[in-house]
């Protein structure tokens, strides 16, 4: 397997506070990876990362075996999307405008091109035709998020990076959202990166888990594995109540 995201030895210091120090970790390419911890231990550090809007104090991180430091970063991005919670939308743009921005980026001259992306994104995504001539403020916040991940997708990114973007939404939604992640990561074969408050939510959706606190990895494991063998007190904590019947297959069992 193809090493996609690989973090070396890094540090991360605001002021006088240390976010994070001594951090290793490798993602592979194709892999899900749930990211759970504290509030405030660098879930949203490390994220901004992978995509050099947050750059490391010390240390060393690697998109495709490539050091991004050495990388320029527009080109960098087109590769990374990048959803997060709440209204991100351009809020001045109807749906299909704010899907058709990337790709209009690409591909300035075939118009129809786009209008294909845009029609397929929102398919996907659960998102009916009718609503791609409205704006942000007249959609619910469940459409937004939708509207906010088709918009990442459409870039056709390598890499995904999702910061709680289901976290505004009811469970039905939610729900649905998480079945059609998973069905898009098991189309398209996109490496992604969701950051989570939700420990069912964590285990249901990862292919890994990366438990964090206090800017240091407690654990970064299979599902399953978390369940069968918490390597700390904290993740045995979080795993507290989780069971392998509470109705949802692991990707691993
Ligand atoms: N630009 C900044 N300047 C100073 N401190 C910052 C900055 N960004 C983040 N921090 C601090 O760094 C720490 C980690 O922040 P981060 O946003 O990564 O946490 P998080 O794990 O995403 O938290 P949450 O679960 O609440 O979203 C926090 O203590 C935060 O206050
Ligand atoms: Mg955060």
């Amino acid at each position: 397997m193809k090493t996609e995201i690989e973090f070396k030895n890094v540090k991360k210091v605001y002021g006088e506070k240390v976010v994070m120090e001594g951090f290793n970790l490798s993602i592979e390419k194709g892999e899900f990876v749930t990211i759970i911890g504290s509030s405030g231990c660098g879930k949203t550090t490390a994220l901004k990362m992978v995509n050099g809007l947050v750059q490391p104090t010390s240390g060393d991180i690697f998109v495709d075996g490539e050091n991004i430091r050495n990388k320029n970063q527009t080109q960098l991005r087109r590769n990374i999307g990048y959803a997060i919670q709440g209204s991100v939308l351009f809020p001045h743009m109807t749906v299909e405008q704010n899907i058709a921005y990337v790709p209009n980026l690409l591909n300035k001259r075939d118009k129809g091109k786009t209008k294909n992306a845009v029609s397929k994104w929102m398919k996907i995504v659960g998102l009916s035709e009718d609503l791609k001539d409205r704006y942000p403020s007249e959609l619910s916040g469940g459409q937004q998020q939708r509207v906010g991940i088709a918009r990442a997708l459409a870039a056709s990114p390598e890499i995904l990076l999702m910061d709680e973007p289901f976290g505004a939404v009811d469970e039905i939604t939610r729900g649905q959202l998480q079945m059609e992640l998973k069905r898009i990561h098991g189309q398209t074969g996109i490496t992604v990166l969701f950051v989570t408050h939700d420990i069912s939510e964590a285990l249901r959706l990862g292919t890994k888990v990366l438990v964090m606190n206090n800017g240091k990895m407690e654990q970064f494991a299979k599902p399953g594995d978390l369940l069968r063998s918490p390597a700390t007190e904290f993740v045995k904590e979080l795993v507290k109540g989780e069971c392998r019947t509470s109705g949802f297959s692991l990707q691993d069992d």
